[in-house]
C-alpha cells in the first residue's frame, strides 16, 4: 500500500446493519443453523445435492482471498490512482464532458431512488415515476418532442432503436437507411453489429472532405439511387468533426422521399440560447420524426464510457398519433389514483416484451433509469439559466481556443467554412497520435485523432471538445501546451470563425424552470421516501434478486480517478481501469467455467442479444446461414423472445405452423423443460435451429435437471446453447456452466452481482462463451502484456454493442463487490440465498399452494412461487374480484406490511414469485413470512379488505386504464410539483407489530370504503 492519503467514507459504516457483515450476509451462524435444521438439511452444500454430480463445481473458485472492508476500501482507492487524470482536457468526441450540479450527487446519495426496483407497483415508486416524468418534461423542453422515453442504453443502442422503429412505423414496407457518414463511428459501428441478421439494410453517405459535413446533393444523389424506397435518413445536429450540419434541409429531404428523419442531438446544446430544437427542424416546421442522443453527461461523468444515457425521442401529435405505439422503452405517464389523486405510472406498456414478447417493440427491459433520474437532477439544478451558460460556455470556449490555435505555425481550422459550436478539427502540422502523446506528457489530454473520418487525411487531424468544464484558464493551458510544443504562434490571431447561421439556432427559450436548489434537495428528499429501498426490509421480487447494494461500491466507483476517465483517454493513463475490466474477465471466466468473457453489454437483455449475435456469426462462420430458429422454453422471460426478434429470427407462421423464428418448448408438469417436445422439434427443424435460450435454474426457481441432456441435443444437431443467467445467483460458484453445455450466458450485476436496481436500471451485464465463440466476441479484450494493460479485437469480432466499453463504472461496483466475497464468498452468496428462498418456501407452504401446480416437489433454489389458496379464491370471487385480480391486489396487500411485493402474474398468471436473497437476517424473515400469513388470514376474514388495498402509500391505487387512453407524458415544468407524503411510513410500518398494522388496514379500509365503525 502506499502511504497516499485515503480519503475519509462518507458514512459511518458500522451504523449500517448490512454493511459490515462478512460477504453482505447478515444471517449468523445460529440463523443459517436454525434455517437448515427447518428444512432439514445439516450442511449449505446439501442444498445442492440434487444437480447433477458432473455439472458441480467443488470447492472455493479461483478468485483472490476476500478482502476486509477497510483493506478492501484502501485497495480500491490505489487501484483507483493507477489511472492518471490530465491537468486539462480537450476530449469529448461520442461522449461530452460538462460539469455535474451539485444536486447531483446529492441525489446519487438518496438511497430509496438509487435501489428501488422498476416502478411496477405505482403506488410504492412515486418517487421513481416523479424523477422519470421531470426528466421526460425537461428533455421536451429542450428539444419540442412530444414523447421522450425512459430510456435507452446509450445513444448508439438508441439509434438502432430509432432504426426498428422507423421500419415499424412504415409496416416493414421500408426497411433501407441512409446514413450520414458524420455520425459517430462508434454509433454507426454499433448499428453494423446489431442490424446483421435482420431485415434492416443502410447505406454511409460519405463526408464532404472540404466541409467536413455530408453535402445535401450527396445525400439525395444516394436517395434516388437507393435500390428500395427509405424507412429513414439518419444525420446529426453536431457531427463528429464538430461542424453543424444543414438540419433543416436534411430534415426536408427525408420528408421529400417519405423516409423518417432520425436526427441525432446533444441535449446540452439545445438550450437557450444554443441550436434549434429537433422539432423545430425543417422549412415548414413540421420537425424531425424521431431523436437519439446521448444523455450521460447530463448526469454522471465519464466513467470511461459508462453508464449511458440513450436519449430516445418520438412525435406524439395530430400528425403523428400512431408512432409511439412503435416506439421501444418505457414512458411514463400522468394519471389518477382512485380519491382523484394526481400520479405517475407507467403507460403504453403493451408495447413492452413482458406483455407481447416476440411481437414487442424492443427486447430492452432494465433500462437507464438511474441515470434519467440524475439527469432530471442535473437539468433542474442548473435550471433554465444554468443551461443556458453551461451551453454559451462551451461555445465561448471552443471560440477562445480556435482562435488562438490557429496563430500556430502548420495549424489551421480543418473546415474554415464550416459552423461550429462547441467542437472543431484542426487540421495540424504533426501527426495527430504525436501531438496527443507530446501534449499527453505535459497533463493534457488534447483531443481525438479524427483522420480516419475524413477522406485524404494524412492522418494530422484532430477534433478538441469544449464544455463547461472550460474556463479561459483550460484554454490558456492549451495554448501554453503547444506553444512547448509547436513553438511560439506566430500567425495573427483568427479575426473571424464560421458564423452559426440563425437558422441553426434555437428561435425561443427552452422554459426550463429556475427551482431554488435548497427547495430541489428537499424535493427529492421527499420523493425518495415515496418509494422503498432493499435496505430497509426484504424486497421479495422473485427473478429481480433485490439484494443489498454496499454503499461501498457507489463510494468506489465514484472516486474521481475512475469516474472522471474519459473513455477515448490515452490507455496509459487508464491502467486502473483496464486493470479491473482484466480482472472482472478472468474472474468471471472462474465464476461460470467458460472460456471467455465480454464485459461490453450493459443488460441481460443485452447480453441476451449479443448471445444470440454470437450464435449468427459462429454459424454464418461455418456457411450455415439457414439456422433461422430459436427455441424458448414457454416459462422464459419476455426479453428471450424479444430478443430472438432483434437478433432477426423474426416469427413468420403460416396456417399456424411456424416457419421460422421463435419456436416455444412446453414445460413437464414439474415446470422443467419437456425434453420430448425439444427432441420433436429438432426432428421437425433439423439443421434448422441456431440455439436454444434456457433460464437456469428457471423462472419457476428450479433447476433444469435436464439441462445438459438438452444441450447435448442442440449440439448435435450443430445448435447452440444460450443459458438466461438472470438467476445465477442460486447456483454461482456451484454449478460449471462449461460441463453444463452453455455456449454463452449473461451474468445481471444488477441481480446477483449487488449493482442497484435504480428504479430500472441501469443494469450491467456480463456475458461468458464458450471457446468456440470466443474468436466472434464484441468489443474488445482487456490484455496483460509486458507494458501494461492493453485491448485487442477477437479476430472475427462481429463489432461493438455499445458506443465504448459499456457500463464500466458498474464493473467497478461489481468487481469490489467480488473483492469482498473472495474465494469462498461467491459459493457463500449463492448458498445462503437458496437457504433463505428455501426456508421461506417451507413457511409458507402450509398455508400457500406452490406453482408450478401439479409438481410441488421439487426442491426450489433462490425463489418459489406461491398462489392463493382455492378457498380463498372462492371466497374473493364471491366479493366479484376474479382470479387474477385477486393475485393482484395481494400483491398490493404487501405494501401495507412495508413490504415491495412480490412479482405478480409472472410466470405463473395466478402466482406470486418471491426471492429473499442472501441479504436478511432470520428475524426479518420470520417477520415477512408472519406478515404474509396473517395477510391470508385477513382475507379470509374480510374479503374486501382487498378492494381497498394499499392503504399507507402517498396515492391510492391508480386507474391505469383511463391514463393508458388519454397518454400524458411531459408538462411545462412551472412550480415544484406537490409531493404526497406516505400515510404510514415503510419505516414505521417496519417498527409496528404485525397485528398493529392489521389494525391500522381494517380501519384505513372501512374509511375507504365509507363505512367507518364507530370506536
Ligand atoms: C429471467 C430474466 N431474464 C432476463 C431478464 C432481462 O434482464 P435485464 O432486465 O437486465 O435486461 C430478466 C430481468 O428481469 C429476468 O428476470
Amino acid at each position: 500500500m502506499s502511504d497516499h492519503v485515503i480519503p475519509s467514507l462518507p458514512y459511518d459504516p458500522k451504523t449500517l446493519p448490512r454493511e459490515t457483515v462478512r460477504h453482505y450476509i447478515p444471517a449468523s451462524e445460529e440463523d443459517i443453523r436454525l434455517m437448515c435444521a427447518a428444512i432439514g438439511v445439516s450442511e449449505l452444500h446439501e442444498l445442492f445435492q440434487h444437480i447433477p454430480a458432473q455439472v458441480r463445481m467443488d470447492g472455493p473458485l479461483a478468485l483472490p482471498e476476500e478482502l476486509a472492508y477497510g483493506d478492501l476500501y484502501h485497495h480500491m482507492v490505489e487501484q483507483s490512482r493507477k489511472n492518471h487524470l490530465p491537468d486539462v482536457s480537450f476530449l469529448g468526441d461520442a461522449l461530452p464532458h460538462y460539469q455535474l450540479h451539485d444536486l447531483v450527487p446529492f441525489v446519487a446519495g438518496l438511497r430509496e431512488l438509487l435501489t428501488a426496483y422498476t416502478p411496477y407497483q405505482p403506488e410504492r415508486s412515486q418517487g421513481t415515476l416523479m424523477t422519470h416524468w421531470l426528466y421526460q418534461s425537461c428533455l421536451a423542453a429542450l428539444t419540442g418532442f412530444e414523447a421522450i422515453n425512459v430510456s435507452q442504453y446509450d445513444r448508439a443502442t438508441a439509434l438502432v432503436e430509432a432504426l426498428h422503429t422507423a421500419a415499424r412505423i412504415s409496416r416493414h414496407t421500408r426497411t433501407h437507411f441512409l446514413l450520414a457518414g458524420s455520425l459517430f463511428p462508434q454509433d454507426v459501428e454499433v448499428v453494423h453489429t446489431l442490424i446483421a441478421g435482420t431485415a434492416l439494410t443502410v447505406d454511409l453517405v460519405p463526408i464532404d472532405p472540404e466541409h467536413g459535413t455530408v453535402a445535401l446533393e450527396t445525400v439525395r444523389a444516394h436517395a434516388t439511387a437507393a435500390a428500395a424506397p427509405l424507412a429513414g435518413i439518419v444525420f446529426p445536429q453536431v457531427n463528429s468533426l464538430g461542424g453543424l450540419e444543414d438540419v433543416d434541409r436534411l430534415t426536408d429531404l427525408a420528408h421529400e422521399v417519405g423516409a423518417q428523419a432520425i436526427v441525432v442531438v446533444d441535449p446540452m446544446l439545445l438550450a437557450t440560447g444554443g441550436l434549434k430544437p429537433p422539432a423545430a427542424f425543417g422549412s415548414d416546421d413540421r420537425g424531425a420524426d424521431l431523436l437519439v442522443g446521448e444523455g450521460q453527461p447530463l448526469a454522471i461523468p465519464p466513467h470511461f464510457g459508462g453508464p449511458g444515457l440513450g436519449i430516445f425521442g418520438v412525435r406524439l401529435n395530430a400528425v403523428h398519433k400512431q408512432d409511439i405505439r412503435n416506439a421501444p422503452g418505457r414512458f411514463v405517464g400522468a394519471g389518477y389514483d382512485e380519491a382523484g389523486r394526481e400520479a405517475k405510472l407507467l403507460v403504453l406498456s403493451t408495447r413492452e416484451q413482458h406483455i407481447r414478447r416476440q411481437k414487442a417493440t424492443s427486447n430492452i427491459c432494465t433500462n437507464q433509469g438511474f441515470v434519467t433520474t440524475l439527469a432530471a437532477a442535473g437539468i433542474l439544478g442548473r435550471g433554465e439559466q444554468g443551461m443556458q451558460a453551461s451551453c454559451a460556455q462551451a461555445r465561448t470556449a471552443a471560440q477562445a481556443a480556435a482562435r488562438g490555435l490557429v496563430c500556430f505555425p502548420g495549424v489551421e481550422l480543418a473546415f474554415p467554412d464550416t459552423a461550429f459550436w462547441n467542437a472543431f478539427t484542426l487540421a495540424l502540422p504533426r501527426s495527430s497520435a504525436e501531438m496527443i502523446e507530446a501534449a499527453r506528457q505535459r497533463g493534457v489530454h488534447l483531443g481525438v485523432d479524427v483522420s480516419s473520418r475524413i477522406p485524404g487525411s494524412s492522418g494530422n487531424h484532430l477534433l478538441l471538445s469544449f464544455s463547461d468544464l472550460h474556463a479561459q484558464t483550460h484554454v490558456d493551458a492549451l495554448i501554453a501546451c503547444l506553444t512547448d510544443v509547436l513553438g511560439t504562434p506566430s500567425k495573427p490571431e483568427a479575426d473571424f470563425l464560421p458564423a452559426v447561421p440563425e437558422t441553426y439556432r434555437r428561435r425561443d427559450a427552452a422554459q426550463l424552470p429556475n427551482w431554488d436548489e435548497a427547495e430541489l434537495r428537499d424535493f427529492f428528499t421527499a420523493l425518495s421516501a415515496q418509494n422503498i429501498s432493499p435496505d430497509l426490509t426484504c424486497y421479495p421480487l422473485g427473478s429481480c434478486t433485490m439484494k443489498y447494494n454496499p454503499y461501498l461500491n457507489e463510494v468506489v466507483a465514484g472516486l474521481p480517478d475512475f469516474a472522471e476517465l474519459h473513455p477515448e483517454a490515452p490507455l496509459q493513463d487508464a491502467q486502473g481501469t483496464l486493470e479491473v475490466l482484466y480482472h472482472i474477465q478472468e474472474y468471471f471466466k472462474a465464476i461460470t467455467g467458460l472460456a471467455a468473457v465480454t464485459t461490453q453489454p450493459v443488460a441481460g437483455a443485452q447480453g441476451e442479444l449479443v448471445g444470440l449475435k454470437l450464435f449468427q456469426a459462429y454459424h454464418r462462420s461455418r456457411g450455415e446461414t439457414q439456422r433461422d430458429m430459436v427455441l424458448i422454453p414457454h416459462s422464459a422471460h419476455g426479453t428471450n423472445p424479444a430478443t430472438a426478434t432483434m437478433a432477426g429470427f423474426e416469427t413468420v407462421q403460416r396456417s399456424g405452423e411456424i416457419i421460422s423464428g421463435v419456436v416455444e418448448i412446453d414445460a413437464a408438469p414439474s415446470g422443467q423443460m419437456n425434453l420430448e417436445h425439444v427432441r420433436q422439434v429438432l426432428a421437425r427443424y433439423p439443421g434448422r435451429i441456431a440455439g436454444m435460450m434456457i433460464t437456469n435454474p428457471n423462472t419457476s426457481g428450479v433447476f433444469e435437471l435436464q439441462f445438459q441432456d438438452v444441450a447435448e441435443l442442440i449440439h448435435a444437431d450443430g445448435g447452440l446453447v444460450y443459458m438466461d443467467g438472470a438467476n445465477m445467483n442460486a447456483i454461482a460458484g456451484w454449478v460449471d456452466l462449461g460441463a453444463l453445455g452453455v455456449d454463452a450466458v449473461h451474468n445481471n450485476l444488477h441481480k446477483t452481482w449487488s449493482i442497484p436496481h435504480g428504479g430500472g436500471g441501469p443494469g450491467d451485464a456480463i456475458v461468458a462463451v464458450s471457446e468456440r465463440l470466443r474468436p466472434f466476441l464484441p468489443g474488445v479484450q482487456v490484455v496483460q502484456t509486458a507494458a501494461g494493460f492493453a485491448v485487442q479485437r477477437p479476430p472475427q469480432s462481429i463489432g461493438s454493442v455499445h458506443r465504448h466499453f459499456g457500463n464500466v463504472a458498474h464493473k467497478i461496483r461489481a468487481y469490489t463487490y467480488l473483492r469482498a466475497l473472495g474465494r469462498e464468498g461467491v459459493r457463500r452468496m449463492s448458498a445462503v440465498a437458496v437457504l433463505t428462498a428455501r426456508y421461506l418456501h417451507q413457511r409458507l407452504k402450509p398455508y400457500f399452494p406452490t406453482l408450478p401446480e401439479e409438481h410441488d416437489d421439487s426442491p426450489r433454489m433462490h425463489e418459489f412461487i406461491i398462489t392463493l389458496p382455492a378457498e380463498t379464491f372462492a371466497r374473493l370471487e364471491s366479493e366479484g374480484i376474479s382470479r387474477t385480480k385477486a393475485v393482484g391486489l395481494f400483491g398490493k396487500f404487501f405494501l401495507d406490511f412495508g413490504f415491495h411485493a412480490p412479482t405478480v402474474s409472472f410466470p405463473e398468471a395466478e402466482g406470486l414469485m418471491i426471492e429473499p436473497t442472501e441479504s436478511y437476517t432470520k428475524a426479518e424473515l420470520d417477520r415477512f413470512a408472519d406478515a404474509v400469513i396473517l395477510m391470508l388470514r385477513l382475507v379470509n376474514e374480510q374479503p374486501s379488505l382487498l378492494t381497498t388495498v394499499p392503504h399507507f402509500t402517498p396515492v391510492d391505487k391508480i386507474d391505469d386504464v383511463s391514463a393508458n387512453k388519454q397518454v400524458r407524458l411531459s408538462e411545462r415544468l412551472t412550480d415544484l410539483p406537490a409531493v404526497l407524503p406516505n400515510r404510514v411510513a415503510p419505516e414505521q410500518l417496519a417498527q409496528m407489530s404485525l397485528e398493529a398494522i392489521a389494525d391500522a388496514i381494517r380501519k384505513a379500509s372501512a374509511v375507504k370504503l365509507g363505512s367507518v365503525v364507530s370506536g
